[in-house]
């Protein structure tokens, strides 16, 4: 019981070091991504009018001292507003026939949707930066936004401000926002945007246009009183979140992020790596000496060390035991060998141009480059060409292991949660395991009796969806004898993960004598033989069409003519679906009589009647040889040891 635990274990962990192996490839996208994402121009400043604008002078304190005169006439020092409380400082001047208006109305819109409220949780400060106007005006304007508000409480906590000229100089350059006057409209020229101050009156933040989302404000708010205000939750999400200068806002800080996740899988690797070196050591000096397995193969399922890696603690891949493995892996390793080239060519170029082009005045403007049409057919063709031969390597490699093999030893398998049956053309049986010659190309047909299951040898390389109702196949020729593992890569229900097997890879003479030593249950012909007895098929469908069904002699990969003028290959697939649904496709020249055996056999019992319709012939004339088909044995197959597979499909 132990044992077999332990086993599991260690089967487990061997998928847990595939899994380690792809989260490096992740990593290794992950850090191409944020270098993608890092690798953005920096956003240039578009040109603005020279003396018109708001400059970020962030940090820069508010003169304290300077003295404006409140909506009731009193006059008032800007420190008396500073303490405790961040401010919301608006720079307007009430008579403005436009953008001040506009500002405004931003930013009533805004603090009626916050969940703050001004004089309890900041203050707001709107300051005329027109000398001219004076108090009863300012009055006025706080009337009528108090009210537009709709909070009267508000009235403590918003204040608008007129003041002497040297006064609002001295504010307007402090906080950087720079207005003319300009005579031809009689209008002042500025920019419109607002900025939050910390209690102590530094610049902490700006914002700009006319339309300030409450989100932002509230997260600028939060940030300027520096703590003070907000839950912890707050603070949480104020650092998933900054404020991206260029646009004025708050963003979802993607590469913090990324950061943090990259961190969490970089230890979470490592941990591994040392909790599975530290398993294993332990293991072998447990365990040593003391296994037997069948069929006498070497018991231990070994990982092969890509030693062109300095990754060579990390098992990388499995061992290579098919004609598959070698190539499959060099185009791997050609894969991430490419990855990582790419990544260090545009890391290493991100960084040389980050030094090279460094800015060097602080007025320095880029030059605006444009076209370089040598430059963009060079990097549109380059990786064309070479997606282009990773697309062809692929799919050669696709053809080959997808493409039915001549001459092959075929083997039944049938999924069903949560095991592994295959039955050999002799008739041996076995589950979660499969006993193969080595030198031999070797294929599967599989089904699945519920539902989706996948069969994945990674030593070979190979792997197939085994699906309900459907045949699928997949093909291997193992290189060298050894035991390696069998995985089920589908998930398939609460014990997926122990749909595991072995694949034990024999010598030709290893093989037979296994073989031998097995108990057949006669061969999936000589079954499919009695099944079709034993069903009363044979009452119907007998020799040269005497009885009410057509004869099934010589079916096997001929083209059978339909009731609806159509024809139809006879294969694996075409003969399950006539037990299973007789009337879905209707031999021309017969009766819809034939019952459905749907739920009386089951998906083994299917193979073993498709056995033996294919063992008793196939196509004789070679006319219908377009599909690709191996010669089908025309006389019944030998019963018992040792014989031929039944004709391929
Ligand atoms: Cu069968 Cu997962």
């Amino acid at each position: 019981m132990f044992k077999q635990y332990s086993k599991r274990t260690c089967e487990m962990a061997g998928g847990l070091v595939r899994a380690v192996g792809m989260a490096i490839c992740s990593l290794l996208l992950t850090s191409l991504v944020a270098l993608a994402v890092s690798g953005q121009p920096a956003g240039m400043r578009p040109p603005v009018l020279k003396d018109v604008g708001i400059d970020q002078l962030l940090n820069n304190q508010v003169p304290p001292d300077l003295t404006f005169q409140d909506e009731e006439g009193r006059t008032v020092r800007l420190s008396d507003y500073f303490g405790d409380k961040p401010i919301v400082l608006s720079l307007v001047y009430y008579d403005c026939p436009q953008l001040c208006t506009q500002v405004l109305t931003g930013l009533l819109g805004t603090l009626k949707t916050l969940p703050m409220a001004p004089g309890k949780d900041f203050t707001s400060i709107t300051v005329s930066f027109d000398p001219k106007e004076k108090t009863p005006l300012a009055a006025a304007k706080k009337r009528e936004y108090i009210e537009r508000l709709g909070r009267p409480e508000a009235a403590a906590g918003w204040h608008f401000l007129t003041g002497e000229e040297s006064q609002i100089v001295a504010l307007t350059r402090a906080v950087g926002f720079r207005y003319v006057w300009d005579p031809v409209t009689s209008q002042y020229a500025h920019a419109s945007g607002i900025m939050v101050l910390t209690p102590e009156g530094k610049v902490s933040r700006y914002f700009y246009g006319i339309e300030y989302a409450p989100r932002d404000l509230r997260f600028g708010l939060l940030d300027a009183s520096a703590g003070k205000i907000g839950s912890l939750a707050d603070q949480i999400i104020l650092y998933c979140y900054q404020y991206d200068p260029t646009r004025g806002t708050y963003s979802l800080v993607l590469m913090r992020l990324l950061r943090i996740f990259a961190v969490i899988t970089l230890v979470s690797i490592v941990g591994l790596i040392l909790f599975l070196r530290y398993q294993s050591k332990k293991k072998d000096g447990r365990s040593s000496g003391n296994n037997s397995d069948s069929g006498g193969a070497k018991p231990k399922i070994g990982y092969s060390h890509m030693s062109i890696l300095p990754l060579y603690l990390i098992p990388f891949a499995p061992e290579q035991a098919s004609t598959f493995a070698q190539e499959v892996d060099l185009y791997f390793l050609f894969l991430v060998g490419l990855t990582v080239f790419f990544t260090v060519l545009v890391g290493a170029l991100a960084i040389f141009f980050m030094v090279r082009y460094r800015r060097r005045r602080e007025d320095e403007v880029p030059e605006q480059v444009e076209g370089a049409m040598l430059l963009e057919i060079t990097w549109t063709v380059i990786p064309f060409l070479i997606s282009m031969f990773i697309f062809a390597w692929g799919a050669k490699l696709y053809y080959e292991m997808y493409k039915e093999p001549k001459d092959a030893l075929e083997i039944f398998v049938t999924g069903k949660q949560w095991m592994w049956r295959a039955q050999h053309p002799d008739g041996v049986r076995e589950i979660n395991e499969l006993h193969v010659p080595a030198g031999r190309r070797v294929k599967l047909t599989m089904t699945s009796e519920d539902v989706i299951h996948s069969y994945y040898i990674p030593a070979f390389r190979t792997k197939a969806d085994v699906v309900p109702g459907r045949y699928t196949m997949t093909w291997f020729e193992p290189t060298k004898p050894g035991t390696y593992h069998l995985f089920c890569t589908e998930y398939c229900g609460t014990q997926h993960s122990g749909m595991i097997g072995k694949v034990v890879v024999l010598s030709q003479s290893d093989y037979q004598n296994w073989l031998a030593g097995g108990t057949s249950e006669g061969s999936p012909a000589t079954n499919g033989e009695k099944l079709f007895a034993s069903l009363a098929c044979s009452t119907c469908h007998q020799d040269q069409n005497r009885g009410r069904g057509p004869t099934l002699a010589g079916l096997f990969g001929t083209q059978v003519k339909l009731d609806n003028g159509t024809s139809v290959l006879a294969d694996d697939a075409y003969i399950r679906e006539s037990i299973l649904n007789p009337r879905a496709k209707m031999v021309a020249g017969y009766q819809p009589i034939m019952p459905t055996f749907q739920g009386q056999v089951s998906e083994e019992q299917i193979l073993q009647l498709i056995a033996y319709i294919k063992s008793i012939g196939g196509k004789q004339d070679g006319a219908a040889n377009s599909g690709g088909m191996a010669p089908a044995a025309a006389t019944p197959a030998p019963v018992g040891q040792g014989a031929a597979p039944p004709a391929t499909k």
